[in-house]
């Protein structure tokens, strides 16, 4: 069990909201994703809207492929195909993958669409219109070889501040460092065939003046204490040493720069422009495709009463915290992010070396969402990335502490507690709820525990506490398990039927209420559970509806009928986890 405590605990605000919006960082189609990413922007927030919806709250999640930017150019021009080849391959891959592990987006839209074009030049345009941005001429770094500009990972060279060989034109991936292209030592340019030394060259670019945005960040800063520590501390320290940011590139693959200006034809709007208002085109796609109207997306970003909600990776942060934000503030009537939860990474532990490891392509060391659902039913994925949940703090993906916890806490404490108690009441009370009987002190501790566990899972949930919310629901699990060992029913069976039956009505209690509980972290085992049951679990939507989440409270009536129990959680076995850890050191897990 983690001792990790969570600093600045993240909350909902005092202020009743009508819509819940809820983004995950746009994936580049640019590669496969990997259990890192889902641990951090992905899981998290399903979890969060399956919960929102059981509430019966008005839900909207949104997320999509971010398809331009030089990762995609290179790509392409590595493996000779076009940019749209790319994007696709990795569009329709990744949004496969989501599916099957169950993220239950509203609408995974593309920025490739045409309909992204007209959002973001729009966004543009109202900066522009309002003096927000300016253009400057700037030096650039050019390969003659290839007569064309090097923007970002087209030119590499040592970063000036830590010496990281592979630094990009302006950003180090080692150190974080940013600076200016001629600050860059030793460049030289990273195109299949070319690796020649640039020059530098003047080119006509267009800033966004985030300094002119300061005070209204920092004020809409401050009115969130309740962000978790690592959120607010880097959008603090941005804001405090805000720069005018290039918002252009020398590129064809990109939103045209809608400007009636010789220079800009021959540039595109910058990726980190256009990404997150993909989660306006794709609200506005969802508008038109379920309710056939192209202003039903306004209710969603332009309502003050919508509850808006981004889920990203540490690396994201500045983007959500600062520069989304200004740009939604430059646009007059956007709502602006109530919560930004930005999560740590999950790093990879080495088993031969005992140390943990950063994920990376060229270690060999990730394990996609694919490759991990060909070997276990989502659930048990889910479970256990969100029990190691990154959540203030890096954490490992460690294969033995991920047979131990799923088996050890999902399997041993709360399948087992179901599936004994369920069985029991089946075999014994003619497959139905027994009679409750008289109730004595343990049996009404237990009962009254029931309703506080579940707010108190839902009040984790609500404030975006993932780790504590699955937590507290082994807690339930255990403590059920606690009583029903006190009782013995297989003993009582025997002497007094009454009695037994007391305590499996107790049981079939807190079963239910599992069922309810269990339904944000591991949704196939609680459906199953549910026709176990004989009961159905709210779904809820962007409709909204009624709070199905307090239903967990109401007791299952004496009589009511069962069927027989399935096994929800089945073991995994060592020798299976032992085999796949080896495929993974092998590298065979992406
Ligand atoms: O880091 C990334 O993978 C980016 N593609 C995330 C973009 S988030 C949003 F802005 F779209
Ligand atoms: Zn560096």
């Amino acid at each position: 069990m983690s001792t990790e405590t969570q600093t600045g605990a993240a909350g909902p605000k005092t202020t009743d909201f009508e819509r819940v919006l809820v983004t995950s960082a746009l994936p580049y189609a640019n590669g496969h994703i990997h259990l890192g990413h889902i641990a951090g922007a992905y899981l998290p927030a399903d979890i969060y809207v399956r919960y929102m919806r059981m509430r019966g709250e008005k839900v909207l999640y949104i997320g999509g492929s971010d398809e331009f930017g030089v990762p995609i150019t290179l790509t392409a021009l590595k493996e000779g195909i076009s940019p749209q080849e790319v994007i696709d391959r990795y569009h329709f891959a990744n949004k496969e993958a989501f599916e099957r592990l169950g993220i239950s987006y509203d609408m995974y839209g593309r920025t490739s669409w045409e309909l992204h074009v007209d959002t973001t030049q729009t966004f543009f345009k109202a900066l522009d219109d309002d003096g927000k941005i300016y253009a400057e001429e700037v030096e650039l770094w050019y390969s003659e070889q290839s007569d064309r500009f090097l923007p970002d990972r087209y030119v590499r060279g040592t970063c000036p501040k830590c010496g990281y060989t592979n630094a990009n034109g302006d950003e180090c991936e080692s150190c974080g460092a940013q600076y200016a292209a001629h600050d860059l030592v030793e460049p030289r340019a990273n195109i299949p065939g070319d690796s020649s030394m640039p020059i530098l060259k003047k080119s006509r670019h267009w800033f966004l003046d985030l300094p002119e945005f300061k005070e209204p960040l920092k004020t809409w800063v401050d009115e969130h204490p309740e962000w978790r520590a690592n959120v607010r501390g880097i959008a603090l320290g941005w804001i405090n040493d805000l720069r005018a940011r290039c918002i252009t590139r020398d590129t064809d693959w990109g939103v045209p720069i809608p400007l009636d200006d010789p220079d800009a034809a021959k540039k595109r709007i910058y990726v980190w422009f256009d990404a997150p208002i993909g989660y306006v085109t794709n609200t506005r796609q969802w508008g038109i495709e379920q309710e056939n109207d192209d202003t039903a997306w306004e209710q969603w970003w332009k309502n003050p009463k919508t509850r808006l909600l981004h889920f990203i990776g540490k690396d994201n942060i500045p983007f959500h915290a600062v520069i989304f934000p200004a740009m939604l503030m430059g646009q007059g009537d956007y709502v602006l992010a109530d919560q930004v939860v930005g999560n740590e990474y999950l790093n990879v532990y080495n088993r031969q070396t005992g140390k943990s490891e950063k994920g990376s392509k060229s270690r060999g060391n990730m394990i996609s969402v694919k490759w991990a659902l060909d070997q276990f039913p989502r659930d048990v994925i889910r479970y256990y990335l969100c029990a190691i949940a990154p959540e203030s703090k890096d954490a490992d993906f460690d294969w033995d502490d991920f047979m131990n916890r799923y088996n050890g806490e999902l399997c041993d404490v709360v399948g087992n507690f179901i599936h004994r108690s369920l069985t029991m009441a089946v075999k014994n009370f003619a497959q139905a709820v027994p009679p409750e009987g008289t109730l004595d002190a343990e049996d009404e501790a237990l009962l009254a525990y029931i309703p506080e566990q579940v707010d108190a899972i839902g009040e984790s949930l609500s404030n975006c506490r993932f780790r504590q919310a699955i937590e507290r629901v082994i807690e339930l699990g255990r403590k059920a398990n606690v009583y029903f060992d006190g009782k013995a029913p297989w003993v009582t069976r025997k002497t007094d039927l009454d009695r037994t039956g007391t305590t499996l009505y107790v049981c079939c209690q807190v079963v239910k209420a599992l069922c309810h509980v269990l339904a944000p972290f591991t949704p196939d085992a609680a459906e199953r559970l549910g026709q176990t049951l004989g009961i159905t679990l709210p779904e809820g939507g962007p409709e909204g509806g009624e709070d199905g989440w307090n239903l967990a409270k109401i007791h299952l009536p004496a009589g009511h009928a069962l069927e027989k129990p399935q096994v929800l959680f089945p073991k995994v076995d060592p020798d299976v986890i032992a085999e796949l850890a080896a495929a993974h050191e092998r590298g065979e897990a992406f």
